[in-house]
């Protein structure tokens, strides 16, 4: 961006012209009648192989709202992606199915330009950890094959529509097929990040009764193996899972159970690579992805067919200017929504090529991604405000030898960008000129739901933008009244919210209810997240309203932490409360009673290797305080907001409700003697 004025940026004048969207009317026209908006939108974006007879519709029942989107309408995401976007005479051959013979309508970018797709176009880049390992590349007419070959591995091997399978992979192309397979063949996919222990993957196959598992030998990690069979062997203990498919990915030794594990490859090698597209009601489920929600709930939230493969498609065009030749690098793992939404889906619906990179950023050199960038011309770049922080630590010397001016859009998500790395990023990676989209969203609305449109802006550092044409976003007080400008409130949004919002709570509809839809009435939708808007409309988020922390982008409760802590036999309870940190965005400290048995130092590195296993190696706590007790309100109530206070020596305020006030000294004196 480099037209500025009065803090606000506004895109350049050559990057409006060219822009899918570059008249801010479309703001009014979708806010007189979003849901006519988003019909229109269904019917010229997606292929219906039947259509949808109403657009959308809000049932109260005694678990939350029903909602529903293009109801009576019958699609499958695969065949918008493949079928619909390759051109008709080069189809036919891998159509198969009742509508080989069907007209495939042409996909018309909202700037009116037709998408030039073939066959050959390359759908998917992978590039492996190890940069002399050999890049892999799949065509649509390579990677829609490789996807029926499993969906017809998957069928023979006992899976039906409806069933739930489990994926947990490493950033190999496998992710990608076995996610568009079980799309392909109306299976539910639950993807497990796979760097989650076997006990975080055993709760997410239990709350779903997954009867498969996809899984690998191994992966690499800053050139160690990991042994993921491992993990996936012990997670699966006390599950349903019958079957393991296992990617040959690093060869490292595992054991091998013959009459429940089948190698991946062998299963697909002689399989036929025509399958029909499932016909998917429009609110059957897409899949499921368990997230962690308000005071430590597991929420399995619940994605359905019709409303998120839209919203994916058109927050894509519109949010990052997706154009026919783009190379689209989100650096998410598929593990996470953004890795599904936008490093998967909203690419390939929209006929360009997704990067897969299966490494860690800096590994083996801190110019690892912008050699990345230079050798695949990447052209849209999306990531998390904790990479850039990280290379904007490293400093721009450190890639000046790579040429990156392919770039033409910039994404960041998942926390806050401060300012300060907000300007870097302007400066370094977009030379001033490039747009940089801050996007705001969450697991369960799907998509992307705020941010300011590359070609309309304006766009403000450090604050996400204007709600996204058709979604209604406002900020509330404690009354449930709009806030004014300026004040800070609750996230909410309005009927008739946007078409990917999550649908459901796996196995739990009363959790749905409490968690969303309990503070305002029955209509109003609660992010959890606190926000201020300005007088231009544009909304800055200001941080979680609960107990939620982005480590790295990255989603975890505190509670969660507190739970791997409480683990210890030494421990009795534990606070653990995020404070800042310049690269991670928010990192846990942690606060534990002990019983004092053991050597400190032994203890706290346990704690921490618990934590580790638990959460991943991104949770590692800044410090671990062992007290021999927490400050506690008279009715038992752990107070951390002191605890916080207490660590950056701020006024403590009344402390008069405290059961037991003499522990603030004890607790201030580990500070400050740093014990
Ligand atoms: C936070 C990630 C500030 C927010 C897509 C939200 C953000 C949570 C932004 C969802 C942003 C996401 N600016 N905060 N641009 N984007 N968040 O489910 O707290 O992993 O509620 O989805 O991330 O995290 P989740």
């Amino acid at each position: 961006m480099n037209k500025k004025w009065n803090g606000l940026y506004y895109p350049t004048k050559d990057f409006q012209k060219q822009a899918n969207l570059n008249n801010k009317k479309i703001y009014k026209q979708a806010s007189k009648d979003p849901i006519a908006f988003w019909s229109d939108l269904a019917k010229k974006e997606l292929f219906w192989q039947e259509p949808f007879t109403e657009t959308f519709s809000n049932k109260q029942t005694n678990f939350g709202p029903e909602i529903k989107w293009f109801s009576g309408g019958k699609l499958n995401l695969t065949e918008n992606i493949f079928e619909h976007n390759i051109s008709q005479s080069n189809s036919l051959s891998l159509r198969g199915g009742s509508q080989a013979d069907e007209a495939i309508p042409t996909v018309e970018i909202a700037s009116g330009s037709a998408l030039a797709m073939t066959k050959s176009k390359v759908a998917l880049i992978w590039e492996p950890e190890n940069p002399d390992e050999q890049t892999k590349k799949y065509t649509y007419e390579e990677l829609l094959s490789e996807v029926n070959k499993f969906a017809n591995a998957l069928k023979n091997l006992g899976v039906k529509k409806g069933d739930t399978v489990g994926i947990y992979l490493p950033i190999i192309p496998e992710i990608a097929i076995s996610m568009l397979a079980c799309a392909r063949i109306g299976v539910v996919h639950l993807v497990v990040f796979s760097a989650f222990s076997p006990d975080a993957l055993r709760i997410r196959l239990q709350t779903v009764k997954a009867k498969y598992l996809i899984t690998a030998d191994g992966y690499y990690r800053r050139g160690k193996t990991i042994n993921l069979k491992q993990n996936a062997d012990l997670g699966i203990e006390n599950t349903n899972i019958e079957k393991v498919i296992v990617v040959k990915r690093a060869g490292n030794d595992i054991i091998w159970e013959n009459s429940k594990n089948f190698w991946f490859d062998e299963l697909t090698k002689n399989e036929s690579n025509i399958c029909p597209p499932e016909k998917m009601n429009s609110e059957d489920l897409l899949f499921v992805l368990p997230e962690s929600g308000t005071t430590g709930q597991f929420l399995p939230i619940i994605h359905t067919t019709g409303g998120y493969t839209l919203q994916a498609k058109v927050t894509g065009k519109w949010v990052f200017d997706i154009k026919d030749g783009d190379v689209f690098w989100s650096t998410a793992d598929p593990g996470w929504i953004t890795g599904h939404t936008y490093s998967i889906y909203s690419p390939l619906l929209n006929g360009i090529t997704t990067l897969l990179f299966e490494g860690a950023p800096d590994f083996p050199t801190t110019d690892r991604w912008a050699k990345i960038i230079e050798k695949n011309k990447v052209t849209i770049l999306y990531t998390a405000p904790t990479a850039i922080r990280m290379f904007k630590q490293y400093g721009a010397e450190s890639f000046k030898n790579c040429d990156i001016s392919s770039l033409r859009v910039l994404g960041s998500v998942g926390e806050i960008i401060d300012a300060p790395t907000w300007l870097w990023h302007n400066k370094e990676i977009g030379k001033n000129k490039l747009p940089i989209v801050d996007t705001y969203w969450q697991t369960e609305t799907g998509a992307i739901i705020i941010t300011s449109l590359p070609g309309i802006g304006p766009t403000k550092p450090a604050c996400a933008g204007l709600s996204l044409p058709g979604v209604n976003m406002n900020i509330f007080d404690e009354n449930g009244k709009p806030c004014k400008n300026g004040v800070e409130g609750n996230l909410v949004m309005l009927p008739p919210y946007c078409p990917a919002i999550v649908r459901g709570i796996f196995g739990a509809p009363e959790k749905y209810k409490n968690v969303y839809w309990n503070l305002y009435g029955k209509d109003v939708y609660i992010t959890s997240d606190r926000a201020i808007k300005d007088k231009h409309g544009i909304i800055k988020i200001t941080g979680r309203a609960d107990d939620v922390i982005k480590i790295a982008g990255r989603r975890i409760t505190t509670s969660e932490l507190e739970s791997a802590v409480n683990n210890h036999p030494e421990i009795s309870e534990s606070a653990v409360i995020g404070i800042p940190d310049e690269i991670k965005g928010s990192t846990p400290l942690v606060f534990a009673t002990y019983r004092g048995v053991k050597n400190k130092d032994e203890v706290t590195k346990e704690i921490e290797q618990e934590i580790k296993k638990s959460m991943g190696p991104i949770a590692t706590p800044k410090k671990i305080y062992l007290v021999h007790e927490l400050p506690k309100t008279r009715s038992g109530k752990i107070m951390r907001t002191l605890l916080k206070k207490l660590y950056f020596n701020e006024n403590l305020g009344d402390i008069s409700t405290l059961s037991n006030p003499e522990t603030i000294e004890a607790i201030k004196k580990q500070i400050t003697t740093n014990l």
